[in-house]
């Protein structure tokens, strides 16, 4: 068995499926988390999806995945645009990083426009909603094979 790939969700990622759902859609992250799960079936990669609203929590996830993950999905939510200190956890991973966002940052308010997340990562998905998610981790998959 590889090890796991470790999906991680920023602040307010909680309350999907009734937070702005014109913009951030229906689906709630249980359901994204199965979306995700399914796609795994039958592969040899585990799970780890997580959330949380806590910007150290989510470092010491990142640090956690340097010895215990294959590769990195992150939807940092707003700390994508303020987080230096996942930036700096994310230049130490050493693994594969998928960026990952339901909306397309670009094309909503100008704060959203920079992303210290992008500096580190080996890819952007963003504005196909909770399918996404499944694109991260076809993404990963063929990264890590
Ligand atoms: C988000 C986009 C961010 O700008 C925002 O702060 C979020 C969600 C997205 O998935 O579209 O909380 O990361």
């Amino acid at each position: 068995m590889s090890k796991p790939i470790y999906v991680l969700n920023g602040p307010n990622l909680n309350l999907l499926g009734v937070r702005e759902p014109e913009i951030y859609g229906h689906d709630t992250l249980s359901d994204i988390e199965t979306r995700c799960r399914t796609l795994l079936e039958g592969t040899d990669h585990g799970l780890v999806f997580r959330q949380s609203n806590h910007e150290g929590e989510l470092v010491d996830w990142i640090q956690e995945a340097r010895t215990e993950a294959c590769a990195l999905i992150i939807n940092p939510a707003a700390y994508t645009h303020t987080s230096v200190a996942l930036h700096d956890a994310l230049k130490a991973l050493g693994v594969p990083i998928i960026e990952c966002h339901l909306s397309n940052p670009h094309a909503r308010e100008s704060f959203r426009h920079h992303s210290y997340v992008s500096l580190a990562a080996n890819g952007v998905i963003a504005g196909f909603g909770a399918i996404g998610y499944e694109l991260a981790i076809r993404a990963v998959l063929s990264l890590v094979k």
